[in-house]
């Protein structure tokens, strides 16, 4: 646990490793408490590194040191050697010529219940060694710059173990007496220890195959449990999707000729992209009809792709260091959702992601943890796996896209790979890659990568008649975060376009410029105007669409105009933007009438702009769902400057009712045109009808009619499919219905042997506004499926609680504080890194009254002053109040 003064490590103080691994090679000999890992590195000094010193520092957590021996007869004796809690010190190795530096070690799988390193995952084995999870299997030089190849020889029980996985090839493997048996596998690539993968266990197979455009074939295995064979469908059909994507849409051909991903009840992330040996939280491969529903059936496909781009973009190509995080995952997610979006629809796909930026990486970057997609300090690297390097780091690599246009964009990252190919490196060498390609300046650009905080950009417009020309001044101001009080100017690009009253789309030219649909203003100055010509009206802008930039758009347009562009922006991400603001502006009126004690009468313009959008053909249902769909509660969070929870709630609430009572109609008939089950459909259009007329009857539901009442338990007790019966749960568990407790026990009773199902009931009753929530969460922590040493289990719960039910969570009273603090403490001794997880719902205690601020703060102090807290739960509680 804690020292008195965890150590913070700098960007700055990076050097090169003294030494160089160049081979690894493994030997394990499994057991669920007392692991042998007898550890060969071929290793010797690195020409580049400049320190005098001959001895070796290699890292090593909670490990049992059984023996060091020095070029294989040179057993070193106590003298020779220095152990301390984290690290194996031998005072002098050769400094001339290689060595060869064996150690032996024991660890304790099933003690380990921080999921990091070896340990026991429901009966299997596993191992998870992102980000310094390497050093609790044995001593290493733990860092992504040390790239070696891994030979490893896995030793174990027949019965209990009798799949033996780990990276590349499987190149050996025999019986053994007393019912044992060993594999052999070898890596060809190098990597860094941290996408070293180990797997054992009583698992099953599905195999199929792709063949690559060189026609090779390789083979696709997906390992789980054997109860579970019937869920792998959709993940192995995600997985040929992907490597055909890569292929053609970044000429990236898979190397190895086998992959493998296992699935894992028990994983603290979603999943992980070890070389050749993907390890994945269930929850991201598992899926059937009936036991998935849509939005999971997105996610298994988009991550399944995330893992599998990594090959390429995190694999063969590493990062320097961690601070250089967002180069692996800020690529890769990016990827990822450009690969959605081919997938499924690129208008969804581009709202969904926005909306979680806007919602939660803005309230990081806003935060008193706020840091940039490069962050240049971190006590536990664990912590800086970030909305922020993820999400805004996709934000970056795709205004790269935008400025450079998909050719440049592609040349750049031909020449990444072709430069870097088997190297470890830096944000920065991308970046030069790009524009080495194309030819470009982006030194100004590169402040992305080092700068926190959102950009608020203003915007003006002048309309000159007699010129015919629009001027739009643009301004951008990012406000100060910790430890960077002033910010330079970033290089951000506009989208912007441009349309007549009547609707139709009017060109925009610049000076000088080719007439255009839409044009990408580069903004690089603190103010800049841009004059675009030819315009015989004033027309009416559009800007930033397509989310161009991770910006806030501080554009205070009449509800008219809004409504305009609902109607009439051929953007499809502004046209469903431009209702989002109005709806924003609408309920910040009632949120104020609400705090008054007045009546809350909902601006008929509102009702007006939905019904219009009900009477549209739309042929993208999912589309047409999201903007029949209100702002959450969380976005609208983000808009207050003293967040008022339950006015939020109640003036939207307000909002969601008159759009039930006055337009039931449409919405009626909308259900009943589409409430026909269409289980086993997976395609767009079942997804959109499914999505739209659930929607519809979470309006309906609003009515607290007892014919939506029937309609809503008549779904559930009917549905054949996940999708339906969960939203119909979902609306019968978040308004008063009669048969509510009867239906969540009928639903525990079908699903109690699918885990990821109930999950989700966890999540639904956590989630809920009505009265008691509260006690409900508390008796669920007692129930006989809680588990606090799941993840998933935890997520579902208190997660669910603490992070997207802001009514009860923020209870005046604190006993929602209260009881997340105590689950911390809990989970801070077991795991650290999902307790450090929790603390995010009390880190952004600034934003709510007085009373509140006092009663978060309390807990955070109470936490900080608890003598065996971890340094991952510390981190984050200490910066949050400094
Ligand atoms: N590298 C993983 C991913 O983004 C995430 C991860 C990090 C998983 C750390 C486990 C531990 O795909
Ligand atoms: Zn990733």
């Amino acid at each position: 646990m804690r020292d008195a003064n965890p150590r913070t490590v700098y960007l700055k103080d990076y050097t090169v490793p003294d030494y160089l691994i160049q081979h690894v090679d493994l030997n394990f000999t499994l057991d669920e408490e007392n692991t042998r890992v007898v550890s060969r590195l071929t290793m010797c000094r690195n020409p580049a590194s400049r320190s005098s010193d001959t001895s070796l520092t290699l890292a090593g957590e909670n490990l049992q040191l059984i023996r060091v021996v020095l070029n294989e007869d040179n057993e070193l004796g106590d003298k020779d050697y220095l152990q301390t809690p984290d690290s194996l010190i031998i005072h002098d190795v050769p400094q001339q010529r290689s060595f060869v530096l064996t150690i032996e070690n024991g660890i304790d799988p099933k003690a380990n219940t921080a999921l990091e390193g070896l340990y026991l995952s429901n009966g299997m084995l596993c191992t998870q060694c992102e980000a310094e999870g390497f050093r609790k299997i044995t001593y290493f030089l733990d860092r992504p710059d040390v790239m070696a190849d891994f030979t490893t020889t896995i030793t174990a029980d027949r019965d209990r173990f009798p799949v033996l996985l780990s990276n590349g090839n499987k190149v050996g493997h025999g019986n053994l007496p007393d019912n044992r048996h060993w594999v052999t596998w070898k890596d060809p690539f190098k990597k860094p220890c941290y996408l070293f993968a180990l797997v054992a266990g009583q698992l099953e197979c599905v195999e199929d195959y792709f063949t690559t455009v060189s026609g090779r074939d390789i083979t696709l295995q997906i390992f789980v449990e054997k109860h579970d064979l019937d869920k792998c469908g959709h993940a192995m059909q995600s997985l040929k999707n992907a490597m055909a994507w890569d292929e053609q849409v970044y000429g990236r051909e898979y190397d190895l000729d086998l992959y493998m991903i296992v699935a894992v009840s028990h994983f603290n992330m979603g999943a992980m992209e070890n070389k050749g040996l993907n390890v994945f939280n269930t929850k991201f491969v598992l899926a059937r009809p009936d036991t998935a529903t849509d939005a999971d059936y997105e996610h298994i496909e988009g991550v399944i792709g995330h893992e599998y781009f990594h090959n390429w973009t995190g694999n063969r190509i590493t990062c320097r260091d961690w601070f250089q995080l967002s180069l692996k995952e800020g690529f890769t997610v990016f990827r990822d959702q450009e690969f959605t979006g081919d997938r499924t629809s690129k208008a969804v796909k581009r709202i969904e992601d926005v909306n979680m930026l806007r919602t939660r990486q803005f309230a990081e970057d806003a935060g008193p943890l706020a840091h940039p997609i490069r962050p240049d300090a971190y006590i536990e690297i664990n912590n800086f796996y970030t909305l922020t390097v993820y999400e805004k780091g996709a934000e970056i690599v795709r205004m790269l896209h935008t400025l450079l246009g998909a050719d440049g964009f592609r040349k750049g990252s031909d020449l990444y790979f072709e430069r870097h190919d088997g190297q470890a490196v830096t944000c920065d060498d991308f970046v030069s890659a790009m524009e080495a390609a194309n030819g470009a300046d982006l030194s100004q650009f590169r402040r992305w990568y080092a700068q926190a905080g959102t950009p608020v950009i203003n915007v003006a417009q002048h309309y000159d008649a007699a010129q015919k020309t629009l001027s739009l001044t643009l301004s951008q101001y990012c406000p100060p975060t910790p430890g960077q009080p002033a910010k330079e100017p970033l290089l951000i690009p506009i989208t912007t376009g441009l349309i007549n009253k009547d609707g139709s789309p009017a060109l925009c030219r610049l000076q000088d410029g080719e007439a255009a649909e839409q044009v990408v203003l580069q903004l690089t100055q603190p103010e800049q105007t841009f004059v675009l010509a030819d315009l015989n009206e004033e027309p009416i802008v559009s800007v930033l669409r397509g989310f161009s930039a991770p910006v806030k758009l501080a554009m205070n347009r009449p509800l008219d105009e809004l409504a305009f562009l609902l109607s009439h922006d051929p953007d499809t991400f502004n046209r469903w933007d431009a209702g989002q603001q109005l709806a924003v502006q609408v309920i910040s009126g009632l949120i104020v009438d609400y705090q008054d004690g007045s009546e809350l009468a909902v601006n008929p313009l509102l009702i007006d702009a939905y019904k219009k959008v009900l009477a549209h053909p739309w042929e993208d249902l999912s589309y047409f769902s999201l903007l029949m769909t209100l702002p959450s509660e969380l976005y609208l969070t983000e808009q207050m400057r003293v967040v008022d929870v339950e006015a939020i709630h109640y003036a939207r609430e307000a909002v969601a009712k008159a759009l039930a009572e006055q337009l039931r109609e449409p919405l009626e008939a909308l259900y009943l045109k589409h409430h026909r089950d269409e289980s086993g459909q997976f395609d767009a259009g079942a997804i959109g009808r499914r999505r739209i007329k659930n929607t519809c009857l979470a309006y309906l539901a609003r009515l607290d009619a007892d014919w939506v009442q029937h309609w809503a338990l008549q779904q559930f007790n009917s549905a054949k499919n996940m999708t339906d019966q969960l939203a119909a749960l979902t609306v019968i568990v978040n308004h008063p219905h009669p048969a509510s407790q009867q239906c969540l026990d009928s639903f525990y009773e079908q699903w109690r042997h699918e885990a990821l199902v109930i999950d989700k009931w966890f999540t639904t009753q956590a989630s809920s506004p009505l009265p008691g929530t509260f006690e409900k969460v508390l008796d669920l922590l007692d129930h006989p499926a809680f588990d606090i040493k799941n993840p998933n289990r935890v997520r579902s719960l208190i997660g669910a609680f603490s992070q997207s039910n802001p009514l009860h969570f923020h209870a005046a009273s604190g006993q929602g504080y209260q009881f997340l603090a105590d689950r911390i403490l809990e989970l801070n001794s077991l795991n650290p890194q999902v307790a450090s997880r929790m603390v995010g719902a009390l880190t952004s205690w600034r934003r709510y009254d007085e009373k509140r601020q006092g009663l978060m703060k309390a807990q955070l102090e109470r936490i900080i002053s608890t003598p065996a807290i971890s340094k991952d739960v510390y981190e984050v509680a200490v910066k949050s109040l400094a």
